[in-house]
Formats: C-alpha cells, sequence, structure tokens
C-alpha cells in the first residue's frame, strides 16, 4: 500500500476547521483528535464538531478517540460521518465487540496503544482491525517530541501482521515530522499522522508533500 499522510487538526485553529481542511489538499485522511480530559488530560472537541466537519469537507475524517468508554460513543462517532475510528484498548470494556461494530456501521475499525502497553497481548485481536495506531507520544498534546524507543515495537508489529498475513494499517500518531518520518517509515508505519509538522508550517499541502516524499524515500 502506499503511505498515507493524516494532517492532526488538533494543531490548527478550530475556529476555521473548513478551511483548515481545505488547507491540505492532497491529504489522504483528516486525523480529529477527540479527547475528554479523563483518559487524557486536555480536552478538544466532540460529535457535533465531528459531523459539522463531515458535511464540510471531502477528505475522509480518521477519528482518533482519546477517552473514557469508547465502548458506549464511538458508534456515534461513525454516525456522525468518521470513516475510521480509533478507541484506546486501555479504555476499551470489549475491544473485540467494538471493533466489529464499528465496522458493521461501515467505518474502519482502528485500536491505539499508548507507549506503555505492549503489542504482545493483542496479537489475536489483530484480524478483527482495519488499522493499529502505535503512539510516539504520550497522547493528550500535539508538539511533543517523537519517542524513538517506540520503534522496535513497531517494528514488531510489522512482523506480526506480516506473519498473520493481514491488511492491517500501521499507523503512528505523536512526534512525526520530516526529521522523524523516515524511521517510522524504516520500521513498518505506512499512515502518518502530523499535527504540528503540518499547521505549524507556512504552507501546510506543502508540508504534507514533503512528509509523503520522505516517508516514500
Ligand atoms: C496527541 C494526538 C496527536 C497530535 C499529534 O495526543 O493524538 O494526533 O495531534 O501532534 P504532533 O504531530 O504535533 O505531535
Ligand atoms: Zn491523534
Amino acid at each position: 500500500m502506499a503511505v498515507q499522510i493524516n494532517p492532526s487538526i488538533l494543531s490548527a485553529d478550530f475556529a476555521r476547521l473548513a478551511d483548515e481542511a481545505r488547507a491540505v489538499e492532497g491529504a489522504d485522511w483528516l486525523h480529529v483528535d477527540v479527547m475528554d480530559n479523563h483518559f487524557v488530560p486536555n480536552l478538544t472537541l466532540g460529535v457535533p464538531i465531528v459531523e459539522s466537519l463531515a458535511r464540510a469537507t471531502d477528505i475522509p475524517l480518521d477519528c482518533h478517540l482519546m477517552i473514557e468508554a469508547p465502548d458506549r460513543w464511538a458508534p456515534q462517532y461513525v454516525e456522525a460521518g468518521a470513516s475510521s475510528v480509533t478507541f484506546h484498548v486501555e479504555a476499551a470494556a470489549a475491544p473485540v465487540r467494538l471493533a466489529r461494530e464499528i465496522r458493521a456501521k461501515g467505518a474502519r475499525a482502528s485500536m491505539a496503544l499508548k507507549p506503555a502497553t505492549p503489542i504482545e497481548p493483542y496479537e489475536d485481536l489483530l484480524p478483527e482491525l482495519d488499522m493499529l495506531l502505535i503512539m510516539t507520544v504520550e497522547p493528550g498534546f500535539g508538539g511533543q517530541a517523537f519517542l524513538d524507543i517506540m520503534l522496535p515495537k513497531i517494528r514488531r508489529t510489522r512482523e506480526l501482521i506480516g506473519k498473520h498475513g493481514l491488511e492491517l494499517w500501521l499507523q503512528v500518531d505523536g512526534g512525526v515530522s520530516d526529521a522523524t518520518i523516515e524511521r517510522c517509515a524504516e520500521a513498518g508505519a505506512d499512515v502518518f499522522v502530523a499535527g504540528s509538522a503540518v499547521y505549524g508550517a507556512d504552507d501546510p499541502a506543502a508540508a504534507v508533500r514533503a512528509l509523503r516524499t520522505k516517508s516514500e524515500a
């Protein structure tokens, strides 16, 4: 699969989200960080804004739920128009049931791991997922430094995906930039979330193109 670049609107201007979506023309997905001030110590946006954003842009929405009780909330994000919904395994009561429900509602199902959460206990769940997200910072804030110590986990996850012959996408999120994307790609990631590296740039669309070129190098 070709690599995918997903700008994170966490670093965008929340009062101008429709314009900010247009500013990253050429991006594959728009990454939408939902935070509830419980699972992470920060608060962002919820279902009504996702609904409006889905109407305002043609770029498919990749919703990253950093919230408690994703079993209750995730299906509502599919109904709001998200094409991919990621829940954290640390917060999910029944990850297999939840992944099946997301898929049944017509979206891609994805599961995220915080930096200290290993992949190995979840090997048997991989066939239930369309994407696995390996956090490369502690979730909660944009602009943090990339955690190099996550590279072996990315590598091991790519091996597990290969071992089971799965089509699963492998996403990385946190500190992804010009300086780190090659290392992530080399370790086996193929979907790259970038917040500050895209929306902090003078020309966000050019930043997306530059990240794509680097990741394919
Ligand atoms: C962090 C969020 C990320 C964030 C990444 O908890 O999940 O999606 O926007 O921001 P950068 O790319 O600036 O590290
Ligand atoms: Zn995110």
